[in-house]
């Protein structure tokens, strides 16, 4: 006889993302004019989201090179590991080659934060890990699933739309030793708003006076001034924290989205150390997804590791970086020449903001009316992906977003 049904039976269904349920909304809109502003992805002026020329031509050699498919090791290759030091921390580092740090190979940025998020379970079940508010929608997700309680920290003073440097510095002050504070690399996600150079100083030093360890969120390297000059916060962080975990992402910067491929590196200042917290990151990584898949790492090992694919593919990332700025100028005259403001102050805190985000300001309501009335989707939060405008996009855009204010 049957037994009856139950593991299924009476489950309720989950509430869309909020970021990638948009993305499947949008899909199923049959407006025509139809614009997706939502999730994090680049497109070009004909809104399309291409594979970069210098991927491409990667691909090419991995296909003409690959010898196996065996798995590759828990926590990826040595070479992969190695690249991504390089482009973090700087070729002349002490960090890319004296095993102060290591690096393992990690399905996307999101990976690597699930993948530290059990780390910080499993050996220190005690901490807590400290978010900004706000951060990206996906972060407390992560770690609760991975178990870590989580406290948030001030972060944008939401008059001004800047960083709300003493607030966050007050608090943090205030965090337990033994805890964990997630901060954004660069290009915050999702206010577009960044700590100076002075203040990544500082914030390092509080964080040491504390006995907090940093967990940097690197995911849009590249995508504010440069490269280098988009490393600041990790560097001024190593200056002062003799412990932290880096998590990088690969989608943006090289357009892999959906190869999924990223990084989770530990930085200690013992080499002995180091290795044995990578050797509880493979224990967690083992349980979590066996090894990581081969395909996005080799393409960003193949670029990292031959000169002229890099400077192609810092010339590819510089016409990302650039249209994304020329679009943010573009929206805040459109708005601007609408007498549409959408702070007290004016619109130029959207050409202040960094990466590719502007935290607009939007209400939930007015976000649900651009939404309802106009097919415009935006993150209910009010953040709108600037990668996703274009000059074809803006009028409509800009006409409706002075129709809901
Ligand atoms: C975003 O914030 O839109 C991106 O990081 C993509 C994602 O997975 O949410």
């Amino acid at each position: 006889m049957l037994k009856e049904v139950t593991l299924f039976e009476r489950v309720e269904p989950a509430p869309p993302d909020p970021i990638l349920g948009l993305t499947e909304a949008f899909r199923a809109d049959s407006n025509p004019d139809k614009i997706d502003l939502s999730v994090g992805v680049y497109k070009d002026a004909s809104n399309q989201t291409p594979v970069l020329k210098t991927v491409k031509q990667a691909e090419h050699q991995v296909l003409a090179h690959e010898t196996s498919k065996n798995y590759l090791p828990i926590d990826g290759t040595d070479a992969y590991g190695h690249c991504v030091r390089r482009l973090m921390f700087g070729a002349d580092s002490d960090l890319v080659d004296s095993g102060l740090a290591t690096t393992s190979d990690t399905p996307g940025g999101t990976g690597a934060l699930r993948v530290a998020g059990d780390y910080l379970h499993q050996s220190h079940p005690e901490a807590t890990v400290w978010l900004s508010d706000p951060t990206w929608a996906n972060h407390p997700a992560i770690f609760e699933a991975a178990g870590v309680p989580i406290k948030t920290y001030p972060y944008l003073d939401r008059q001004t739309n800047a960083l709300a440097f003493d607030p966050m510095m007050a608090t943090l002050a205030k965090v337990p030793a033994g805890d964990m504070v997630l901060l954004h690399g660069c290009c915050h996600n999702p206010t577009g708003v960044d700590p100076t150079a002075d203040q990544w100083l500082a914030i390092g030093r509080q964080l040491v006076a504390c006995g907090i360890t940093p967990l940097l969120d690197f995911a849009y390297q590249g995508f504010a001034d440069s490269l280098d000059s988009d490393a600041v916060g990790l560097h001024a962080l190593y200056e002062s924290c003799p412990e932290m975990l880096v998590c990088s992402s690969f989608s943006k910067n090289f357009g892999l989205y959906r190869e999924r491929v990223g990084s989770l590196t530990v930085v200690s200042r013992n080499a002995q150390t180091t290795a044995a917290v990578q050797s509880r990151i493979k224990v967690g990584i083992r349980r979590n997804y066996s090894n990581p898949p081969s395909h996005g790492a080799a393409i960003v090992q193949t670029i990292l590791g031959d000169g002229e694919l890099t400077q192609q593919w810092h010339g590819e990332l510089t016409q990302m970086r650039d249209r994304i700025t020329g679009m943010r100028q573009l929206f805040a005259d459109s708005l601007d020449h609408r007498s549409v403001q959408l702070n007290p102050d004016g619109n130029a805190f959207i050409t202040r903001q960094r990466g590719m985000f502007s935290f607009s300001g939007l209400t939930k309501d007015q976000v649900g009316q651009l939404r309802q009335k106009h097919s415009i989707y935006i993150v209910g939060s009010g953040r709108i992906n600037v990668a996703g405008m274009t000059g074809q996009n803006m009028d409509r855009l800009c006409d409706a977003i002075a129709s809901v204010m």
